[in-house]
């Protein structure tokens, strides 16, 4: 069964009377994310990510399409999947008196738990989210990082069979994305958690993403794995050559090779694909008597399509 079974999903936002705005913030977003999986939603700011993932955690009503969540339809059955998924925001605010324990207890008791089950709850969360330091610290003070690490273990509170994460890595340090990155893999592989989340980093959009759907204007333009959206926007790849002699005469008229620049003594060539065209080049320049000094093949990697699809 799916997590998540979106068809034409559309919202509009009206606001202020002169002048009025209107924003569509979703144009008709169709999409299906199986369980088990992390899926990311990539996307400028802007783009409709935030809108999206409220309207999947029924915080938002959509204007028109349909939206069903763990096989209910997050408008009319929104009671029914309310208690199996949750939601952390790298946007977060909690009350700045209240201590990381106290704040997790807040949360239990609105999922039901109370007395033991309740403390239970809380020192767990504490402890996987390594908060335990920093139990008598009110929330004001803590770091970015552990206020995001508090968001996490918040949305953890009523065991979450789907979670909703907006930017988890928001502001944070590398090392500290790093380890917030692992703890969410974590989540899908101990507890077969499905996930989806937001970001704007591409690193971590391929390192911890089964798949990906980019969204821009309120649509998806494209979804598929790292890999496969690699090859749908076709950007080529590089093969750089040091040659002598170094001009690369003639390279741009090979079959498969789609450009070639010279620039800083070396020449690069952007290629349909490089597996095939590598050994055609090189054999072609051994007809041509021009030894080959250095080569360098380079994928595109998926800040390059993100910037294309962006356009
Ligand atoms: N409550 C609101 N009232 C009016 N317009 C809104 C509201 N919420 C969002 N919007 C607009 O809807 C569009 C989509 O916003 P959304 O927050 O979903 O984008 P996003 O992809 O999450 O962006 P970011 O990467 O900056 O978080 C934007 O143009 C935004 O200004
Ligand atoms: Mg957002």
């Amino acid at each position: 069964m799916l997590a998540v079974e979106v068809r034409d999903l559309r919202k509009t936002f009206r606001s202020g009377w002169v002048p009025r705005r209107v924003t569509y913030a979703l144009r008709g977003v169709s999409l299906a994310i199986p369980r088990g999986v992390i899926f990311g939603l990539l996307g400028p700011n802007g783009a409709g990510k935030t809108t999206l993932l409220s309207i999947l955690a029924t915080l938002l009503l959509p204007d028109a399409g349909e939206a069903r969540v763990l096989g209910h339809d997050v408008v009319r059955e929104a009671r029914a999947i309310r208690p199996r998924l949750n939601m952390a925001s790298g946007n977060s605010n909690f009350i700045w008196s209240l201590r990381a324990p106290e704040i997790l207890a807040f949360y239990g008791r609105l999922y039901g738990l109370h007395g033991k089950a309740l403390s239970r709850k809380v020192d767990e969360l504490v402890a996987l989210c390594e908060l335990d330091e920093h139990r008598k610290v009110p929330y004001h003070e803590l770091s970015t990082g552990l206020k995001q690490r508090l968001a996490l273990a918040k949305s953890l509170v009523n065991d979450p069979e789907l979670l909703f994460l907006d930017e988890p890595t928001l502001g944070l340090d590398p090392d500290i994305s790093v380890r917030m990155r692992a703890q969410i893999a974590d989540l899908r592989r101990k507890r077969g958690t499905t996930i989806l989340l937001t970001t704007h980093y591409m690193r971590e959009a391929e390192e911890l993403c089964d798949e990906i759907a980019f969204i821009k204007n309120g649509e998806i333009p494209a979804r598929g794995t790292a890999d496969a959206l690699k090859r749908q926007i076709r950007i080529g790849d590089v093969i750089a050559l040091r040659l002598d002699p170094a001009s690369g005469e003639g390279l741009a008229e090979l079959p498969g090779v789609l450009r070639c620049v010279s620039q800083d003594g070396r020449v690069e060539c952007t290629v349909d694909s490089a597996e095939k065209r590598l050994p055609q080049i090189l054999s072609w320049l051994h007809e041509q008597g021009v030894i080959v000094r250095d080569v360098d093949v380079h994928e595109p990697d998926l800040e390059e399509v993100f910037v294309e699809l962006a356009k």
